[in-house]
Parts: structure tokens; sequence; C-alpha cells
């Protein structure tokens, strides 16, 4: 009996690892501005903006680099797509649908670079492990790679 309960209360922590705010959705985004006021006053060297790693700024055109973006798909395609819906619907991961009206170029380059280096640090990323309870791995991107990636969630996010 007791297990049964465990099972299912897993099952809702798992339904509810939902960031996109996909349809039937309520669980609230985990954009938690106390959350991020709290890691800057433990650890101030840490930017929640931007998260830590190599990129500082990244040039974005307000328009689309189609070129680009078709080869972030291709990438996506590949190392991506098992665990990242283009839609805002969990798999093991967050889907991607309004990802970058959530979060910066720098740290999704960062972090797709880099989890490692995030995934302790950054109060987001803590909120969603709390809830995944799965650690993104790396997937060894590369610099090209991760700008094409972002170019493609822009498309998918309806910058043309
Ligand atoms: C094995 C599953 C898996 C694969 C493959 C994977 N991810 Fe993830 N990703 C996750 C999980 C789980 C999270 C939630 C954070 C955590 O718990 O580490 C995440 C989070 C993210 C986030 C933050 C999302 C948000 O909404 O805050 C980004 C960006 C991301 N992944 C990019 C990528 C990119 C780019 C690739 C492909 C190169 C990729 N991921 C491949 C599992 C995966």
């Amino acid at each position: 009996m007791k297990k049964l309960a465990m099972i299912l209360s897993l099952g809702i922590l798992m339904a509810a690892c939902n960031f996109g705010g996909g349809a039937g959705s309520d669980v609230k985004p985990i954009s938690d501005p106390d959350a991020k006021t709290k890691t800057e006053n433990s650890n101030s060297s840490y930017d929640p903006k931007r998260g830590q790693g190599k990129f500082t700024k990244v040039d974005v055109s307000p328009t689309l680099n189609a070129a680009m973006a078709s080869n972030g798909e291709k990438v996506y395609g590949v190392k991506c797509v098992s665990c990242h819906k283009l839609t805002g619907e969990k798999l093991v991961g967050p889907g991607w649908l309004g990802i970058t009206k959530r979060l910066t170029a720098e740290w999704i380059m960062n972090f797709a670079t880099s989890p490692d280096n995030m995934i302790d640090k950054d109060p987001e990323v803590q909120a969603q492990l709390a809830i995944c309870l799965v650690r993104m791995p790396n997937q060894n991107v590369s610099d090209e790679d991760a700008r094409a990636i972002y170019e493609f969630m822009r498309k998918n996010d309806g910058v043309k």
C-alpha cells in the first residue's frame, strides 16, 4: 500500500514536469523571482540571466537566419528530440515552445554546451531537477551547433 502511494505520487511529479504551460497544464512556470534573489545573495558570481559558461554576449538578429535554423533542426533531430518536444509538453526534459522568450541566448547556449556547470547552480534548473528527477546529460554540443539550435528554437517560437 505504501509502495503504491509512492508510485502514484511519482507519477504526479512526472506529469507535473511541464514548463511550457502546455494545454491542460495548471503548473506555474518555474521562474520564481524569490528563488533568483536567494541565489544571487548566496552565490553572487552566478548570473541567472546568462547562466554560467563561455557565452557572455550572443549577437541575435531580429530576423531569422533560416539556414542556421535548419542546421539547428538537424542537430535537434539527432541529439535533443529524444527528451525535448517542440510543444510546451514535457517529455524527459521540458518542452521547448516559448523557451526563447523565457531564457536568453547566452543562458540556452551555455546550458546546451555544458549543462553540468549550471545544473547545480541555477535556481530554475534546480526547480526542474526536483520535478523531472533527471539530470540533463552533456550532449557534446559544439559552439556552432549550440548557436544553430538556438536559431531553430527561435523559428519554433515564431521568429521569421
Ligand atoms: C536524456 C534526456 C535529454 C537530452 C538528450 C537533452 N536534454 Fe535538455 N534537458 C533534459 C532535462 C531532464 C532537463 C531539465 C533540467 C535538468 O533536470 O537537468 C533539460 C533542460 C534543458 C534546457 C533548459 C530548458 C528550460 O526550459 O529551462 C535546455 C535549453 C536544454 N535542455 C537543451 C537541450 C539541447 C540543446 C539538447 C540537445 C543537444 C538537449 N537538451 C538534450 C534532458 C535532456
